[in-house]
């Protein structure tokens, strides 16, 4: 008769310990009981990077990286990119269900009339470099805005939760598009609430002298399709960070800063500007079968390239490779483009990367697009930080009302000197 156990015999003691197994894990802490002597702390797992680590459960995002799949709260990501839009989905995120007219029209609305910021926050921007990274004063400035909402701190009411999560969606378009008006010493536009949560963004990016802005329909439904490619991916690094944080009761204003912090590298959201920075460094075609020699003797990455979950192509790069078609039609083909679908042809015949399982990912093809549209690499990962907010906030939401997380606090092997006398300067040799 199969138990949902797993028996383990420590060979150091000869003793024999049954763990309970459930939704294919084992608890981290029955390894405790595992022990040589009353004394001993008890067995404890390993796991650098957490490889194999399960730090929650959730019901928002399911990935199954060897098959490819992708979704939230149970819809699959491709349904979502071609039926849904960027605020239905991330009602779904943090509600859990797909909203009726009525409940999408009351969120729209409340996401809508919380666009603008405090006229001190525009004082505050100021303040940063003319060549501020936006990545740099998007972290900077979401993380001030929880000095502008003490209510933020009542993480244990639901109103106050519901208010500040209406406030990031709304507000964090409106302090990126700030962040790259300032980079480029042009004034800040304010948000126009006759449009949509994308062609507000690109208003309020790239609104001249013209009485209203009418953002290209095209470009709009483009930029929808990417924040909903982007709203969410379960425990990522940013998502992880924004947890962590989030775990000490702190308000959601500084989590998300902690967030953005973590999207910034470029190991994470920061891949997308890297991506391009390595196309334009290629520069042709003829040069991509050196580069791929240098990323195979190991002196370089082929960025946007590999993931720790998807051990398949990617199922975003897949969605927004076919979103491309529809912005080269309006903008022309980028020419970078060209040496990113060699890159990809060679990668994907290549041992090195057939047997690493080395697939695009999202951020392969998103920057040949953004920069077609008009955007500068600097923003790129701005743009994956608006919509990954939505995610970042249902997450957060999750976790306060989870029972069992507690304060975030892993355990160490500590490998450092023991118990040891202190030496005066004088005597140290
Ligand atoms: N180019 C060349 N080799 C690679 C790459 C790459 N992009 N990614 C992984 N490898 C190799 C790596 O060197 C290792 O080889 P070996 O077994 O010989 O030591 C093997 O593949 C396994 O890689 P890993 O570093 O153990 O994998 P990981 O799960 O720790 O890292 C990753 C995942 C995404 C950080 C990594 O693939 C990477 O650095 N990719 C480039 C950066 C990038 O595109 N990041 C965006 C990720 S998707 C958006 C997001 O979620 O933010």
């Amino acid at each position: 008769m199969p138990s949902e156990t797993l028996t383990v015999t420590d060979n150091r003691t000869g003793k024999t310990y049954e763990l309970p197994i459930s939704d294919g894990t084992i608890r981290a802490t029955d390894l405790r009981q595992i022990r040589i002597s009353p004394d001993d702390f008890g067995l404890m797992s390993y796991d650098p990077a957490f490889m194999n680590t399960a730090s929650c459960r959730s019901a928002i995002t399911f990935i199954d990286g060897d098959q490819g799949i992708l979704e939230y709260r149970g819809y699959p990501i491709e349904q979502l990119a071609e039926q849904s839009n960027f605020l239905e989905v991330a009602y779904l995120l943090i509600y859990g269900e797909l909203p009726t007219k009525e409940q999408f029209e009351t969120f729209r609305y409340h996401i809508t009339h919380h666009t603008f910021v405090h006229e001190n926050i525009k004082e505050f921007m100021r303040g940063f470099r003319h060549d501020a990274h936006p990545m740099g004063m998007l972290l900077g400035t979401v993380g001030a805005l929880s000095t502008f909402y003490p209510d933020a701190k009542l993480i244990n009411d639901a109103r106050s939760r519901e208010i500040q999560t209406h406030r990031l969606i709304a507000k964090v378009p409106t302090i990126s598009a700030f962040c790259y008006r300032h980079s480029l010493g042009l004034p800040y536009v304010y948000p126009d609430n006759d449009l949509s949560y994308t062609g507000n963004f690109l208003s309020m990016m790239f609104k001249m002298t013209e009485a209203k802005y009418q953002p290209n329909p095209v470009l709009e439904k483009a930029l929808d399709v990417f924040f909903i490619l982007h709203a969410d991916h379960e425990q990522n690094a940013g998502t992880n960070a924004v947890r962590a944080i989030g775990s000490t009761e702190v308000d959601p204003y500084s989590a998300v800063a902690g967030g953005i912090g973590a999207l910034y590298g470029p190991l994470h959201g920061g891949a997308n500007e890297a991506v391009l920075r390595m196309l334009r460094e290629i520069g042709s075609v003829d040069r991509v079968p050196d580069f791929i020699k240098g990323v195979k003797n190991g002196e370089r990455l082929l960025m946007g390239f590999g993931h720790r979950v998807y051990k398949n192509y990617d199922p975003r790069a897949r969605a927004i490779k076919k979103a491309a078609d529809s912005v080269f039609e309006v903008t022309g083909v980028n020419p970078l483009l060209k040496i990113g679908l060699e890159l990809e042809r060679i990668a994907l015949e290549d041992d090195y990367f057939i047997k690493r399982k080395l697939y695009p990912n999202v951020d392969f093809f998103s920057g040949l697009i953004y920069e077609a549209m008009g955007l500068p690499a600097e923003i790129f990962t701005v743009l994956f930080a608006i919509p990954r907010t939505a995610g970042w906030l249902a997450q957060w939401l999750e976790m306060t009302a989870d029972p069992e997380q507690k304060i975030a606090r892993p355990r160490q092997v500590y490998t450092g000197q023991r118990r040891r006398d202190y030496i005066p300067v004088s005597q140290r040799g």
